[in-house]
C-alpha cells in the first residue's frame, strides 16, 4: 500500500497533512527517509515518524462502560459516546456497535470494523447480549416462561425466546439474555409482562464481559484474545 495510506490507517493524520509530513523528511521506511507519499510499503515494514515506530493498524476495537445521559450515536447536538474519546482515537472513524438507550449504561463496543459490527448485529449470528435490569416491582415466575416463549412487545413485533432470571432474594432485580436488538427491546419485554425497567445495564455482548474495572464513561482497547473471540463468534 502507499505510505500515506499506511500512516492514515494508523490515525497519524489526514492524507493532505501526511503529504506535508512525508515531504519534510520526517518519515523513514526500513531505515531510509521517504519523501514521497506514493512509496510502496508493507504492513510489516518498520516505519518511523520523527524516530518513533508506527505499528500498522487499520482497525480499532474499544470497550466502553457507557454512562447514562449520553447518546450512542456518532454525531448529534447532544453529547455522544464519541465525545468521551480522547484525541488519539478521533482519526479512526469509530462508531458504536448498535445502540443503547440514553439512560442505559454498560458495555458498548466501538470500532471502525464495519463487517464485524454488521455481523455482531445481524440476526443470522444470534449474538447474545446480557442485561441486568432493576424493575419497578417484583418479577413473577410466569414472566420467565413468557420470555422463553417469545413475547409480543407491541407495534406488531414479537421478541424471540429470551432467558430471564430473577434474583433469589430481591425479585426486582433481573438478568435477561436476548439475541436481537429491537428498539427499546428489554424495556418493552418487561412492559409486556406489566413491569417497568427503572435501571438497565448491559454486562455482556457476544461473550465479551464488561470489564468491571472500567468506571462509567471510561473505555479500553480490547485484548487480542477478546477480538479473536468476537471474530470466532461471527465466523470472520
Ligand atoms: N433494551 C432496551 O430497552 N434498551 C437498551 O438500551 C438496550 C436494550
Amino acid at each position: 500500500m502507499r505510505l500515506d495510506k499506511f500512516l492514515a490507517d494508523c490515525g497519524v493524520g489526514s492524507r493532505s497533512e501526511l503529504k506535508k509530513i512525508i515531504a519534510s523528511g520526517r518519515v523513514c521506511v526500513d531505515g531510509t527517509v521517504c519523501r514521497s507519499p506514493k512509496t510502496s510499503v508493507e504492513e510489516t515494514d518498520t516505519v518511523l515518524l520523527d524516530g518513533q515506530s508506527i505499528a500498522y493498524r487499520k482497525y480499532v476495537y474499544l470497550m466502553m462502560n457507557k454512562p447514562g445521559g449520553v447518546l450512542s450515536a456518532t454525531r448529534d447536538k447532544q453529547k455522544t459516546v464519541l465525545d468521551l474519546l480522547g484525541e488519539e482515537w478521533k482519526h479512526f472513524d469509530l462508531f458504536p456497535v448498535g445502540r443503547l438507550d440514553k439512560d442505559t449504561v454498560g458495555l458498548l463496543l466501538l470500532t471502525n470494523h464495519g463487517e464485524l459490527a454488521h455481523r455482531l448485529l445481524s440476526p443470522t449470528y444470534k449474538v447474545p447480549k446480557v442485561y441486568e435490569a432493576v424493575l419497578d416491582k417484583e418479577g413473577e415466575e410466569k414472566d420467565v416462561e413468557a420470555f422463553l416463549q417469545g413475547i409480543d412487545i407491541g407495534g406488531g413485533e414479537v421478541a424471540r425466546p429470551a432467558k430471564l432470571s430473577y434474583d433469589a432474594t430481591d425479585k426486582t432485580k433481573a438478568v435477561v439474555t436476548i439475541a436481537e436488538g429491537k428498539f427499546h427491546q428489554v424495556k418493552r419485554m418487561f412492559h409486556a409482562v406489566g413491569k417497568e425497567v427503572v435501571f438497565l445495564k448491559r454486562v455482556c455482548f457476544g461473550g465479551l464481559m464488561l470489564d468491571e474495572a472500567l468506571e462509567e464513561g471510561t473505555y479500553r482497547e480490547l485484548s487480542e484474545k477478546e477480538v479473536h473471540a468476537l471474530f470466532e463468534k461471527t465466523n470472520l
